[in-house]
């Protein structure tokens, strides 16, 4: 079970509500896989993070154009990378070809905890940096 944790936080409230939300539903994903819901459950569940992860992505580019943040550009090619990934996810889970399994939630869940600690932080850094040059 993940765990939304001090060392996730940015100190950027936008942000770290939503990365609260995400880490919530991979672990109402983690619930549905483990008590063997139907399948139309975990696709549910699915599609919330996938259009929780898209609109909260958005939110960040835009945040990261705000402060002109120099890695905008790998940046966002690290967010359309997983919303691509998810999307073939989705649609193998729903066709049957892949199984909705522990190793589905452990993708998810190492993804966004890695993608927060490196990609993410190195936005709140350069968002400190620029608050204590126009202070
Ligand atoms: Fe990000």
């Amino acid at each position: 079970m993940a765990s939304w944790s001090a060392e996730l936080k940015l100190g950027i409230a936008p942000l770290d509500s939503d990365h609260a939300h995400i880490v919530h539903l991979v672990n109402e994903l983690d619930e549905t896989i483990v008590n063997h819901r139907p399948r139309d459950q975990v696709l549910l569940v699915l599609n919330d993070i996938l259009t929780a992860s898209s609109e909260h992505f958005c939110r960040e580019e835009q945040f990261m154009r705000r402060i002109r943040f120099a890695g905008l550009v790998q940046h966002k090619f690290d967010h359309d990378a997983l919303l691509r990934e998810l999307r073939l996810v989705i649609r193998a889970v729903s066709a049957g070809q892949r199984p909705a399994d522990r190793a589905l939630v452990d993708w998810l869940h190492n993804w966004f905890v890695d993608h927060v600690n490196n990609a993410d932080q190195q936005i709140a850094v350069a968002c400190r940096e620029q608050e204590r040059l126009t202070a």
